[in-house]
């Protein structure tokens, strides 16, 4: 009886190790981001804040190390990737040790407090990503289907010749806000305010989808909260877009609430409107939706639904080639943007010295 030919047995394919997560800085947003963590099931190997007591409660609850130097925490957990959570100050020095260390950068907005130190940073990470080491930065709000579709049709030419875009972000912080964490009041600890801190999701929104700025105009003001922060409250932008269109941002902490952000652009074949939802109403009659709403989003509302789905994108495509999508260059471009603002608003108590 003969045998069956002996087929070699195959090696165990060696699959790659799945990738770990710490996080540095454990305040309000690290908890949007473990959320994310956990729900993708990726392992966090370790947190970090300088106030050992935030550190302490994050890590006993999810079991890790706890650390109050990102340095230790670098060399003793090795994670496969590191989101920087800190205040803007506290973006570059900690994003400069994790590249150095070859992790993967996934850094919260905005990507430095000046666009000199973003300019650094852009540097640094430019040099870690011929190594293979990534950076993205967290503008989520491109993820929101919206803007996705919005994007499409700007960028595929269905709108036609697209003449400009209005903006607004009208919303509501109170003294209290900036008391119970007192860096973002302030020009050392958040580098500015309503434009720094929030407006800069949707001045990331008009340059990525509009074009990059070839002049920005505008001017920056503290109107309601003078008594409690140095930053501005209220600004107001005109944009000038590679490619002739042209956008104008209005932005204020000084409204009653906390109202959707809108986002109109209006070109030759349509006008589209981002209020929460997208209504697209075409100049033949037709009108098209798209819901706000991501799936399985975490984030609060205004913050923007996608905090998730960028998280989950990110680690996705740590296997690829090429760079993440939202990278620190898009990062310097807002922080510059802004600078442009603040450079031009006299009546800004702007230390002379930030203004690089
Ligand atoms: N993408 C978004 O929609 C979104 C929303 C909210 C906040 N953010 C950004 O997230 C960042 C943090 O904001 P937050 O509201 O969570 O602030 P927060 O003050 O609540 O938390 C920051 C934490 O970082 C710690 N910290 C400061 N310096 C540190 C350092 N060198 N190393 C380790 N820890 C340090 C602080 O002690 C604090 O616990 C900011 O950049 C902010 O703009 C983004």
């Amino acid at each position: 009886m003969s045998s069956m030919p002996r087929v070699p047995t195959p090696e165990p394919t060696s699959s790659p190790e799945p990738p770990t997560a710490a996080i540095v800085g454990c305040g309000d947003i690290s908890a949007v981001h473990l959320e994310a963590l956990q729900d993708l099931q990726i392992d966090v190997v370790g947190v970090c804040d300088v106030d050992p007591e935030r550190a302490r409660t994050v890590a006993q609850r999810l079991d890790v190390p706890a650390f109050t130097d990102h340095r230790e925490l670098l060399a003793a957990t090795t994670p496969s990737v590191v989101h920087v959570c800190t205040p803007h100050a506290e973006h570059v020095p900690v994003a400069i040790d994790v590249l150095a260390a070859g992790a993967h950068l996934l850094l919260e907005k905005p990507v430095a407090d000046s666009p000199a130190q973003a300019r650094v940073l852009c540097d640094a990470a430019d040099a870690a990503a011929h190594q293979g080491v990534r950076s993205g930065v967290v503008y989520q709000n491109r993820y929101n289907p919206p803007n996705q579709r919005l994007h499409e049709l700007i960028t595929s030419g269905a709108l036609g010749r697209v003449h400009g875009a209005r903006a607004a972000v009208t919303w509501h912080r109170t003294a209290e806000y900036y008391a119970a964490r007192p860096w973002r009041g302030t020009w050392t600890g958040a580098g500015g305010g309503v434009l720094m801190n929030q407006a800069i999701h949707t001045l990331d929104l008009l340059l990525w989808m509009l074009g990059p700025a070839t002049a920005v105009r505008g001017q920056a003001a503290t109107h309601a909260l003078a008594e409690a922060i140095e930053v501005e409250d209220t600004a107001e932008l005109l944009i000038t877009h590679d490619g002739g269109a042209s956008s104008t941002m209005y932005a204020t902490n000084a409204y009653p609430v906390n109202a959707p952000v809108s986002v109109q652009v209006h070109a030759e074949l349509a006008t589209a409107t981002v209020a929460g939802d997208l209504v697209v109403a075409w100049n033949d009659g037709r009108s098209e939706t798209v819901a706000a709403q991501a799936p399985g989003s975490v984030g609060r509302a205004y913050w923007g639904d996608s905090h998730r789905i960028l998280i989950e994108d990110f680690y996705a495509r740590l296997g690829e080639e090429a760079p993440f999508w939202i990278s620190p260059r898009d990062g310097l471009a807002t922080v510059q943007a802004i600078h442009q603002v603040y450079d031009a608003s006299p009546a800004l108590r702007h230390p002379a010295d930030a203004r690089s």
